[in-house]
């Protein structure tokens, strides 16, 4: 998956500090002794929420991302020099290394989401936030990211937006999706169609009788 974004953050606050010592201790317990770096990548995701939910409080909200001054102070928690965590942190694309919108909407456009209508998806939803891939909204809420394959391709198209994966989107549902947001409603995650995991659109066609069982048929 490609690094959506410029990893050069204008914003970067002076000091970072986790909230919870509690959880930085329990990343850390699941290693051995003299294995801390493994808690890396954990830590990186905390600090990323942690901003995420300081940002959902702002006044002007802002999602979440990992400033340099929390990988630095992972780096002091784990033993390593501050390389060692920038080296995972800029590698993955699940970090945000730049200030982002409270919902990071991730555009799925590799070729199963781009057959079954990704450009209308985009389309619609550029055209509704007044943005591009690329930008976020002036208000804070929305950044937008164009990714490639979230490996949800049986419902394409598909887009993130943080944690969640919401799938079978049409221009109609993804700008319906993104009011809803907006204005704070409950939304529901995956297929926006009402398809149980990933079966043929007309239903089940194999393991009938387990699908009724579990009752997704
Ligand atoms: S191509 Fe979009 S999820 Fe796989």
């Amino acid at each position: 998956m490609k690094k959506p974004f410029d990893q050069h953050a204008d914003y970067q606050p002076a000091t970072f500090k986790f909230k919870s010592k509690k959880k930085v201790e329990d990343i850390l317990s699941r290693y051995p002794s003299g294995k801390e770096r493994s808690a890396i990548m954990p830590l990186l995701d905390l600090a990323q929420r942690q901003v995420a939910d300081e940002g959902a409080k702002a006044k002007k909200p802002y999602g979440g991302w990992i400033p340099r001054a929390a990988m630095d102070e992972i780096a002091t928690i784990v033993g390593q020099p501050p390389i060692k965590v920038y080296e995972v942190a800029t590698f993955y694309s699940m970090y945000n290394l730049a200030p982002v919108g409270k919902y990071l909407v991730q555009l799925c456009t590799t070729t199963p989401c781009w057959l079954c209508g990704s450009a209308q998806v985009v389309e619609a939803v550029e055209k509704f936030l007044k943005i591009h891939v690329g930008e976020t909204t002036k208000d804070g809420l929305f950044t937008l990211v164009e990714v490639e394959c979230l490996g949800a391709c049986v419902n394409a198209p598909m887009i993130q937006v943080n944690d969640d994966y919401y799938e079978d989107l049409t221009a109609e549902s993804v700008v319906q999706l993104l009011k809803d947001l907006k204005d704070g409603k409950k939304v529901s995650v995956g297929s926006q169609t009402g398809r149980k995991g990933s079966m043929a659109l007309s239903g089940p066609t194999t393991l009938e009788d387990q699908a009724k069982k579990s009752g997704v048929a």
